[in-house]
């Protein structure tokens, strides 16, 4: 795999060499409450081995549009259509999206790299120069995403430090192109 910008969002300077009886040894240690939790940077390192797409989650909220790269996405159940998403609870889209009732998942393509930078950074998102339309619930659906799906939220799920939203889609497409791949902390392409 080719490897672009590391990004500060997962620390992944270290490698893993544990053996997997070694793990708990490392990973596990008294929490707040006097039990037994996995430490985070640990978590991170290991679900980094988890390689994924790279999606910009969009919603509109306040006549305004808002953005937030987002890779904890998957597809969820095929009858009712259904796609998850995991956000911060401290995420200004967690707000937005509780606010709007709907989203779209776009599915960024490897000339979207900066995309992703962009909509990773805190604070209010710049749409400027960024082509977009409006399909079924009006979340913006970016016109160079490789696939979007554009959803409806049926239910919020509290997970952690996290909410699960679980949208249904109501329309959707894909275009021809290479998916933007992000693994280990840093993003990269399929090389076939
Ligand atoms: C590759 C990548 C994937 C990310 N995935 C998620 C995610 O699934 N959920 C999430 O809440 N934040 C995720 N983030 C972090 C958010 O993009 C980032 O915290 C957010 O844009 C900050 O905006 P805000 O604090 O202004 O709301 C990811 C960041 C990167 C670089």
């Amino acid at each position: 795999m080719k490897h672009g910008t590391v990004l500060k969002y997962i620390d992944f300077d270290e490698t893993i060499h544990h053996s997997w009886r070694q793990l708990p040894d490392r990973g596990i240690h008294p929490d707040k409450r006097g039990e037994m939790a996995f430490d985070s940077m640990d978590q991170r390192r290991i679900m980094g081995h988890f390689a994924t797409g790279v999606t910009v989650v969009t919603t509109w909220h306040e006549n305004k549009p808002h953005g937030m790269t987002a890779n904890a996405v998957a597809s969820l159940s095929l009858d009712p259509p259904l796609v998850l998403v995991s956000v911060d609870v401290k995420a200004q889209m967690n707000g937005c999206l509780k606010a709007s009732d709907c989203f779209a998942v776009n599915i960024l393509t490897v000339e979207q790299e900066a995309l992703s930078v962009r909509f990773a950074r805190h604070g209010p998102k710049d749409f400027s120069g960024i082509a977009y339309r409006t399909e079924a619930t009006g979340s913006p659906v970016l016109d160079l995403a490789l696939a979007f799906v554009d959803c409806k939220v049926t239910n919020v799920l509290p997970g952690g430090d996290h909410d699960i939203f679980i949208g249904e889609i109501v329309a959707g497409g894909s275009r021809e192109g290479r998916p933007l791949v992000f693994y280990g902390g840093q993003y990269g392409s399929l090389s076939s």
